[in-house]
């Protein structure tokens, strides 16, 4: 395989304004503001998510979105590329969960942050956010929980500028439809005049030129973008990745849905009971054994056998196959 690197142009790039097709996930504490920007100038886009470079929960929705403000705020101070923030609207605990998405809502708009990677579950009412947000001229990379050919059509609606379709081998909360990637792909690349990102899986060269060659125009990788030296995740959790097989992993419940985690690592019990015990598996991955927890991932876990800086992660998916 020929490492190339030429800069790639299409309508993400463009509408982006990056140098290559490759956008890291948003993926809660193990997103930082100096892993954002490794990822951006290496001509990726970075994703800042909920609790990004914290180590404690916040207090409250005002201090998650003030922390939120500082972690903008210092990717702008080490790099001049762009980024994008995590925007997930209002969801399953109504009132707790838009005073946390105004509060941030407020931030991004004060913050004049560019791009957003805006997430529904499925239930795109809230027209309001979405509505400031255009306004502000604000990108938006929009991303159902759990895409189907039908929600796709009502996101293009909505006037969102790209759509994330993510696959059930994904990481993180998981579609409650066990729909491939590349089915998914199929259907709705058809179907949309909108660009595609593809995401769930995609952790190398070959699964990213996959999706390329199906015409998805970028690609959104969580899972492999754990295993890079920048990425904030513990040695504990970048260690277990590598030693993962794919036999290893298993899907346990969760108060907001299904997550893939790896089964021989902690698992005493199939069920996370509460929202701190969710949380808990994150800041796991993020402080090691600090913290009791799970090691949540994609089915590309399997595949994973090293840690590389994000710009050899870059140079490798863009390379030819
Ligand atoms: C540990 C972890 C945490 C995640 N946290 C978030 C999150 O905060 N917000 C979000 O929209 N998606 C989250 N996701 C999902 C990712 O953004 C992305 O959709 C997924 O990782 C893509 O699949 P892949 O892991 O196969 O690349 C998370 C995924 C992982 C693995």
């Amino acid at each position: 395989m020929t490492k190339t690197t030429s800069k790639v142009k299409n309508q993400i790039t463009e509408l982006l304004n990056i140098e290559y097709p490759v956008i890291q996930a948003a993926m809660v504490w193990l997103t930082s503001a100096e892993f954002v920007a490794a990822v951006s100038s290496a001509g990726g886009l970075g994703v800042l998510a909920s609790n990004a470079g914290q180590t404690e929960q916040a207090t409250g929705p005002k201090d998650a979105a003030e922390k939120m403000r500082q972690q903008i705020q210092k990717v702008r101070q080490i790099t001049d590329k762009p980024f994008a923030v995590n925007y997930i609207l209002p969801t399953f605990d109504k009132e707790r969960s838009y005073d946390y998405s105004y509060s941030l809502l407020d931030v991004i708009l004060a913050e004049k942050v560019e791009i957003v990677v805006l997430i529904s579950h499925g239930d795109s009412s809230d027209s309001s956010s979405i509505k400031r947000l255009q306004q502000a001229g604000i990108k938006i990379l929009f991303r159902d929980i759990s895409p189907t050919l039908e929600s796709a059509l009502a996101a293009e609606k909505l006037g969102v500028d790209a759509l994330i379709i993510t696959g059930h081998e994904a990481g993180g909360h998981l579609s409650e439809h066990q729909i491939s990637t590349q089915i998914l792909l199929s259907q709705i690349l058809k179907a949309i005049n909108l660009p595609v990102i593809a995401a769930g899986g995609i952790y190398d060269a070959k699964t990213a030129h996959a999706a390329f060659a199906m015409g998805a125009q970028a690609v959104y990788i969580g899972t492999r973008f754990i295993n890079t030296i920048e990425s904030p995740a513990s040695m504990v959790c970048k260690e277990a990745i590598i030693g993962t097989s794919f036999d290893d992993l298993v899907i346990i419940n969760s108060p907001v849905g299904q997550l893939r985690v790896i089964g021989k690592y902690n698992l005493d019990r199939q069920i996370l009971a509460s929202p701190q015990e969710y949380i808990g598996s994150f800041r796991h991955m993020l402080l090691g054994n600090k913290e009791p927890g799970y090691i949540c991932v994609s089915q590309s876990a399997g595949a994973i056998n090293d840690i590389i800086s994000c710009k050899a992660l870059i140079t490798e998916i863009m390379s030819e196959v």
